[in-house]
């Protein structure tokens, strides 16, 4: 990691204010070095206070690369992050993954091309975060796509769950709470051979930005449009990559069933009559639940159905 960072770590890591003379002796520099490293810091918008005691870091919201790393690293994910506004930071991560032979994460304050799933487009306004985890995991098959795009929404499940909120997902992976949309996953990968070479995760998640008096505003909700209160959008990206990559790490080591009992306690598709499309064939039926691999059963007329993908709506 740069100087910059190291310095912002030494900062934040502390309590009390740390003086401009001490982060000298420490990183071998003059106090007029360390100022400039101060400023970047600042320019990217992170808040460090300076009083005669020195430095100090006030923990705020600014979605910085130096922010975001720490978080990760808080959390013991020390990922190599990547912040920048972008066409799509799943397009970004595609690019980056040619060249990169290791774990990242790309995030956004917006994007200005934000894809959806299923050719569709999304949202991506000031204040949300967007963000695409790129992992290689060691062992896993196209086969596992879907459990994958599963364990992505139980990742940001958990996440809004510690954050008090009582989240649900609706198959296969767009998370709501109060009955709207909080969060969109669109999960990609790249196959060499016959496994996974790594899969791109993107997750766009409404945090500071307001759908109230939007076109959405029925369909949509942010964490902000509940409870009015703004949120570190770094905390929750870190925390949401830390949770994807152990539920990857524990589906390689143990299995699918935990993962899909936790996914199955918080799906609101199952149990109700849904109507989904297959191959331009509208099919309805009642949802009786998940098969070991996650895939949707659906009852129509008697008849079983299982669905392996698409959209599936409420009623017929
Ligand atoms: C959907 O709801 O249809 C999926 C939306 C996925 C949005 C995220 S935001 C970060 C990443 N970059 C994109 O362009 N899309 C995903």
């Amino acid at each position: 990691m740069t100087t910059t960072y190291e310095i912002f770590k030494a900062i934040a890591m502390k309590s009390s204010p740390i003086s401009g003379d001490t982060l000298g002796r420490q990183f071998d520099m003059s106090r007029a070095a360390v100022f400039k490293h101060i400023e970047k810091l600042r320019s990217a918008g992170v808040q460090i206070d300076s009083s005669k005691a020195g430095y100090s870091y006030i923990p705020n919201d600014c979605l910085s690369v130096y922010t975001l790393a720490f978080n990760m690293e808080k959390l013991g994910l020390p990922l190599r992050c990547i912040v920048k506004i972008c066409d799509s930071t799943n397009s970004e991560a595609k690019r980056e993954a040619l060249n990169c032979s290791s774990d990242f994460v790309i995030a956004a304050p917006l994007q200005t091309k934000g894809k959806g799933r299923i050719n569709r487009g999304f949202e991506s306004n000031l204040g949300g975060v967007y963000f695409s985890l790129c992992l290689h995991p060691y062992n896993m098959y196209p086969s596992d796509g879907l459990k994958s795009v599963l364990m992505c929404a139980v990742a940001v499940a958990k996440t809004l769950e510690k954050l008090g909120f009582e989240p649900s997902i609706k198959w296969p992976n767009d998370v709501y709470v109060n009955g709207k949309k909080i969060c969109g996953i669109l999960a990609e990968s790249s196959i060499c051979g016959e496994k996974i070479e790594y899969f791109i995760f993107g997750i766009g998640i409404n945090v500071n930005n307001s759908f109230k008096g939007s076109l959405l505003e029925d369909v949509a909700i942010s964490l902000f449009d509940i409870d009015g209160k703004t949120r570190t959008r770094e905390a929750i990206c870190a925390e949401v990559c830390v949770n994807l990559a152990s539920l990857i790490d524990e589906y390689q080591a143990k299995g699918f069933e935990n993962i899909l009992a936790y996914y199955i306690s918080k799906t609101c598709s199952i149990g109700r009559q849904v109507s989904t499309t297959i191959v331009d064939k509208k099919i309805s039926g009642f949802a009786k639940g998940l098969t070991p691999e996650g895939f949707l059963i659906l009852d129509s007329n008697g008849e079983e159905i299982i669905v392996h993908a698409g959209d599936v709506y409420a009623g017929d």
